[in-house]
């Protein structure tokens, strides 16, 4: 294991007790989180990402990382004839993530690095990434393999932090979150994000929400 991914593996294992609890609004100190530093709210996010997806999606989805599965797994109970493969590289977020789906069958959990998919080329209908490219210690192999997975025309949605749009964010990260081993380099402007995604997109459609990216793009 590389030393980047060491420290993640480590980020992410010792705040599986407190990292819902974050996003979910639970504590008072996670409102101001979201909107005093991100200005965005990481439910309407994900509810906007999940929108792309169409109501009777009956493909195969690709979930990287899914993480605690907080975000996804009340949407999944919907999907009923979807084939999820859930994937993360840390087995005690994905633990989580396991209890969390035992009502989604159609829902597979699988430990894995995004870097080397185990997949085959062109696999799933839709890629889904939330809140992963910014802590990815190898970006270019995971927007590599997240498109090679992916089939022709086949949908790639993501939301991930990109600089420049937030102060607070950008020093946040730079004080805080990288340190820690949440968030890995480099990270992107808006501009240099939608560069990188049209060498494997044929449309990208990118849009910025405070200090987050999200975007749907077509292969
Ligand atoms: C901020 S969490 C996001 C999880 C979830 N999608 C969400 O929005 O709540 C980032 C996740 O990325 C995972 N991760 C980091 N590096 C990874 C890699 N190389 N391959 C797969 N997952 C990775 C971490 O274990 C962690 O669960």
């Amino acid at each position: 294991m590389t030393e980047r991914k060491t420290k993640i593996t480590k980020a992410y294992r010792s705040s599986q007790n407190y990292y819902d609890d974050a996003l979910t609004g639970k504590r008072w100190w996670a409102k101001l989180y979201a909107h005093v530093i991100w200005g965005a709210d990481d439910w309407e996010i994900a509810a906007r990402l999940l929108d792309f997806l169409p109501k009777d999606f009956a493909g195969k989805l690709l979930d990287v990382p899914t993480g605690t599965g907080l975000f996804t797994a009340e949407r999944y109970k919907t999907m009923a004839d979807a084939h999820i493969t859930a994937l993360d590289y840390s087995e005690n977020m994905l633990e989580k993530a396991r209890a969390r789906f035992t009502d989604c069958p159609n829902v597979t959990c699988v430990q894995g690095d995004v870097g080397t998919l185990r997949f085959e080329d062109e696999s799933f209908d839709v890629v889904l990434s939330m809140n992963g490219f910014h802590a990815f210690p190898d970006k270019n192999a995971a927007f590599r393999e997240t498109a090679r997975v992916l089939k022709p025309e086949g949908l790639f949605l993501a939301t991930f932090y990109i600089r420049k749009q937030r102060r607070a964010a950008d020093a946040l990260v730079k004080a805080f979150l990288q340190p820690k081993g949440f968030f890995t380099p480099p990270y992107w402007t808006k501009n240099e994000l939608e560069t990188i995604l049209c060498r494997y997109y044929g449309t990208v459609g990118l849009s910025a929400e405070g200090g987050m990216a999200i975007m749907r793009c077509v292969k």
